[in-house]
């Protein structure tokens, strides 16, 4: 089975980016092919990653539920499939499925499933499975994706960040998915550190911290270039000390340097 790497946070605290540097850092450090997912219906993983996304999931739920599509003989089921697929966009080193935005509350059990069987099927043929979420993590809640191995919960270096992450915390228990781990994440931490107040809040309601990243003028530029992150320099201080996060907490075996998709 995939190693499932799943990244949360409320929006702007820097999910999208570090999910797109831990897919560089998984293909082109430790050169193993990665399935890509943006749950996110503010997507932006495929920019970051350089491609540009068409199509996404919800447009085609959409164009499925409205009846807008004429199926032509084709069965429902295969029709979603096929649209799923054509969903996806690939590349030598990685894939991306973008989910896009629902509109409006209708059930979308039907796609879901069909979703999940598609993820199902994609955990048992890429080694890793990196997975942008949305800030409520409903696909997580929905099952639409499989056991998290690795939950990363990104927060800004705030008292409100503090209060978001203990209450992912909560979400994270009470959602039908096994996460094995979850790491909270302080992300653009400024030059002088984070703020003692911080430091105390984080202690009194329990938070343990596993990585302070540094606040990245490099990574800033790039955004701010609307370039794509495999721009960024290999020495880049938050993608070495990414790396070594992956590095600590990644099991002995998925860290085996191999060539599959470098070539
Ligand atoms: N460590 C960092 N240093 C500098 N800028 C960062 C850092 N992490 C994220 N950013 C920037 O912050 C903004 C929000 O990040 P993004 O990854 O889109 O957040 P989210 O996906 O949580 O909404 C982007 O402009 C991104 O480039
Ligand atoms: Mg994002």
């Amino acid at each position: 089975m995939a190693f499932n790497i799943a990244v949360a946070g409320k929006g702007g605290t820097g999910k999208s980016t570090l999910a797109a540097l831990t897919i560089r850092y998984i293909t082109e450090e430790l050169g193993k092919p990665v399935s890509a997912v943006d749950a996110d219906p503010n997507a932006s993983l495929g920019s970051l990653l350089g491609l540009e996304v068409k199509s996404t999931v919800a447009d085609l739920r959409e164009d499925i539920v409205e009846k807008k599509v004429d199926f032509s003989g084709m069965s429902k089921e295969r029709y979603i499939e096929y649209a799923i697929e054509e969903s996806i966009i690939e590349t030598s080193k990685f894939d991306l499925l973008t989910m896009g935005r629902p509109e409006g509350p209708k059930c979308y059990c039907y796609v879901n499933n069909l979703l999940r069987k598609y993820m199902d099927k994609v955990g048992t043929t890429y080694p890793f499975v990196v997975t942008d979420n949305e800030a409520g993590m409903e696909h997580l809640s929905r099952r639409t994706t499989n056991n998290v191995d690795l939950l990363m919960i990104v927060s800004e270096p705030t008292v409100v960040g503090a209060l978001t992450i203990q209450r992912i915390l909560k979400l994270a228990e009470s959602i039908p998915v096994t996460i094995r781990q979850k790491f909270c994440i302080l992300n653009r931490i400024p030059e002088n550190g984070i703020h003692e107040n911080l430091q105390q809040k984080l202690d009194s309601l329990g938070i343990e911290v596993s990585a302070l990243f540094p606040f990245d003028q490099e990574v800033y530029n790039t955004a701010a270039c609307g370039a794509s992150i495999f721009e960024i320099s290999r020495e880049n201080e938050l993608y070495v000390k990414l790396g070594t996060f992956l590095q600590k907490h990644l099991p002995a075996s998925m860290l085996e340097k191999s060539t599959v998709g470098n070539q």
